[in-house]
């Protein structure tokens, strides 16, 4: 199962500020004012830790970002020093829901996990979310618990 005709999975680049990355990223949750500055603060930040911090978004045939998503990859200490790879932020843009880039998105970044060698892969979502990620080959893995400040 493809991305649709001129459609690409990449990275996040920190020109992608100026290119709908903080607009896709609000059909998650609140985003808040996030300046340029603090925009490639950040991004140079993830950017020194590119083992860790593995952002990657989708982009349409106009080359705008129109999904985005964060895989990162943890280094325990058990299972002999594992690595558990973690998904966040996923988000598609409202007017392209439905085309399989949220599929795309979770299974790229399962295979990159797999690829560096992640034992599992685990990721949070809303239980309106569950069937999403049954499709994406995920299973309900426990309860979360959250405090929140
Ligand atoms: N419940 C059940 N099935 C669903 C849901 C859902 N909420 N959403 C999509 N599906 C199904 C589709 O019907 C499709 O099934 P099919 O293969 O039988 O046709 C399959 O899942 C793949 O759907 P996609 O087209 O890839 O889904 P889409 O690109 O619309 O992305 C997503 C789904 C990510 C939930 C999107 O709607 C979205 O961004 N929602 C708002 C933000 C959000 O909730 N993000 C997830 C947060 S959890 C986290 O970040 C770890």
């Amino acid at each position: 199962m493809g991305l649709p005709q001129g459609y690409t999975f990449r990275k996040l680049q920190v020109s992608d500020y100026s290119n709908n990355y903080i607009e896709t990223l609000k059909v998650l949750t609140t985003v808040g004012e996030v300046s340029q500055a603090r925009f490639e603060e950040l991004f140079a930040h993830w950017d020194s830790l590119p083992q860790l911090y593995q952002p990657h978004v989708i982009t349409n045939e106009q080359g705008v970002v129109v999904a985005t998503g964060m895989l990162l990859v943890e280094k325990k200490m058990i299972h002999e020093c594992g690595l558990v790879g973690h998904i966040e932020d996923i988000a598609i843009a409202t007017s392209e829901q439905g085309k399989k880039l949220g599929y795309t998105m979770i299974t790229n970044l399962t295979q990159i996990a797999e690829a560096a060698g992640c034992y599992k892969v685990i990721l949070d979502c809303s239980t309106h979310n569950i069937g999403f990620y049954e499709k994406c080959g995920y299973t309900n893995g426990g309860t979360q618990m959250v405090k929140r400040a």
